[in-house]
C-alpha cells in the first residue's frame, strides 16, 4: 500500500452546516501528520476542470462557524460518466494526491466509489448531508442544524396556525428519507409527520387532524417528507375531502440549509474530519467515518450508499403517543 504524503479534500452534492468544520478538522488533522492538502473546488466538477488549491492552517481559521462550504459545491452531470472520471483522475496523478477525502451524501459517495473501483486513489468518504440518510452512522453532519432550524420554523408557523384556527402542512427536506420530518415533528410538538417511509393515507391524516379538534385544539401541523408530492399534495386532497379545515401550505424549501452550524454539529464534524486522517494512517480505504452510540466507526462505502438506513419505530410510536 502506497505511502500518503498529499491528500485531496472536496464537497459534493448539496452543501450541509458544519461542513467546513470537516474541512477544517481534515486539514489540520492532515498538516499534524506532515501532509499537504488540496482543497478542490466545485466538488467532482472542479476536480475534472483542476480547479485545486493548496490548503493550509491559515484557509480554514475562522470557518468552524460558517454554514455552507468555502469549497464550494456542484451537481456533475460529467463525473457519471466514465469519461468524467477519468478526467478527474488525471489531475489527481498531476498534483500526487494519494488520497481524497469526499464529503457529501449518497450520490457524492456513490460517485467516489466508482472513482476508487476505476483508478488507483484512496478514499475516504464523511457523510455531509441534511437528510442523515447515510447507513452505518447515527448522524450525517448538518442533519442537527436542519432539524433545530426547521423546528425554530415550525414553532413560528404555530403562533399563526392558533391565531388562525388552522391546518398547516409544513413541507421539509430529505429527498428519500423521514428522519428531518419525523423528528421535528417530535421536537415541534407537531400533530403528525408523513414520511415515505410509511404510507399514509388520506383517512389516516383526517383522524390524526380529528386528534387534535377533539382536544379542542383548533389548530394543527402536519410536517410533510418532500417526496411524492410533499405538502401540496396532501393539503389539497384535505381541502377536497373535509372542507371544513381551513388548510395552508408552507414549504420551508432551502433555508434548511444554511445557518451556523450547532455545536452538535461542529463537534461532529470535528470528530469525523480528524478520524478521516487517522483512518488513513491506519491503512484504511474506501470506507465512511460514521459514528455510532457516539463512536466513530468505519463503514465500507459500499454499503454506507446502498443500505437502507431505517427509521426507528420507536420514534414513530413516541409521535404517536404524544401527539394524542
Ligand atoms: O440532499 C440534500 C438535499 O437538500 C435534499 O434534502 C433535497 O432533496 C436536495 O438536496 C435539493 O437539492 P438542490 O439544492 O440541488 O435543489
Amino acid at each position: 500500500m502506497k505511502d500518503i504524503k498529499t491528500i485531496g479534500v472536496l464537497t459534493s452534492g448539496g452543501d450541509s452546516p458544519g461542513m467546513n468544520a470537516a474541512i477544517r478538522a481534515v486539514t489540520r488533522s492532515a498538516i499534524f501528520a506532515g501532509w499537504k492538502v488540496y482543497g478542490i473546488y466545485r466538488g467532482w466538477e472542479g476536480l475534472i476542470n483542476g480547479e485545486i488549491k493548496e490548503l493550509t492552517n491559515e484557509s480554514v481559521s475562522s470557518t468552524i462557524q460558517r454554514g455552507g462550504t468555502i469549497l464550494k459545491t456542484a451537481r456533475s452531470d460529467e463525473f457519471r460518466t466514465p469519461e468524467g472520471r477519468t478526467k478527474a483522475y488525471e489531475h489527481l496523478r498531476k498534483y500526487k494526491i494519494d488520497a481524497l477525502i469526499v464529503l457529501g451524501g449518497n450520490g457524492s459517495l456513490s460517485g467516489a466509489q466508482e472513482l476508487a473501483r476505476e483508478h488507483e486513489i484512496a478514499i475516504v468518504g464523511l457523510p455531509g448531508t441534511i437528510d442523515n440518510d447515510l447507513y452505518g452512522t447515527d448522524y450525517t453532519i448538518g442533519y442537527d442544524t436542519a432539524l433545530n432550524t426547521i423546528m425554530d420554523c415550525v414553532d413560528k408557523i404555530r403562533d399563526t396556525a392558533t391565531s388562525h384556527d388552522r391546518i398547516f402542512f409544513v413541507e421539509v427536506m430529505g429527498r428519500d428519507a423521514g428522519f428531518l420530518a419525523q423528528n421535528s415533528a417530535i421536537a415541534a410538538g407537531a400533530e403528525a409527520a408523513i414520511i415515505p417511509e410509511a404510507n399514509t393515507d388520506i383517512d389516516q391524516l383526517a383522524s390524526f387532524i380529528g386528534r387534535g379538534i377533539r382536544k379542542s385544539k383548533n389548530s394543527s401541523i402536519v410536517l410533510v417528507s418532500e417526496k411524492d408530492g410533499g405538502a401540496m399534495h396532501y393539503a389539497e386532497r384535505v381541502r377536497a375531502e373535509y372542507p371544513q379545515y381551513d388548510v395552508r401550505v408552507s414549504i420551508l424549501g432551502h433555508l434548511q440549509r444554511g445557518g451556523s452550524p450547532s455545536a452538535f454539529d461542529r463537534i461532529l464534524a470535528s470528530r469525523m474530519g480528524v478520524a478521516a486522517i487517522e483512518a488513513l494512517k491506519e491503512g484504511q480505504r474506501n470506507i465512511m467515518i460514521g459514528i455510532k452510540d457516539d463512536t466513530i466507526v468505519y463503514i465500507p462505502i459500499s454499503k454506507a450508499v446502498k443500505i437502507d438506513k431505517p427509521i426507528d419505530s420507536e420514534l414513530r410510536n413516541v409521535l404517536d403517543i404524544l401527539s394524542t
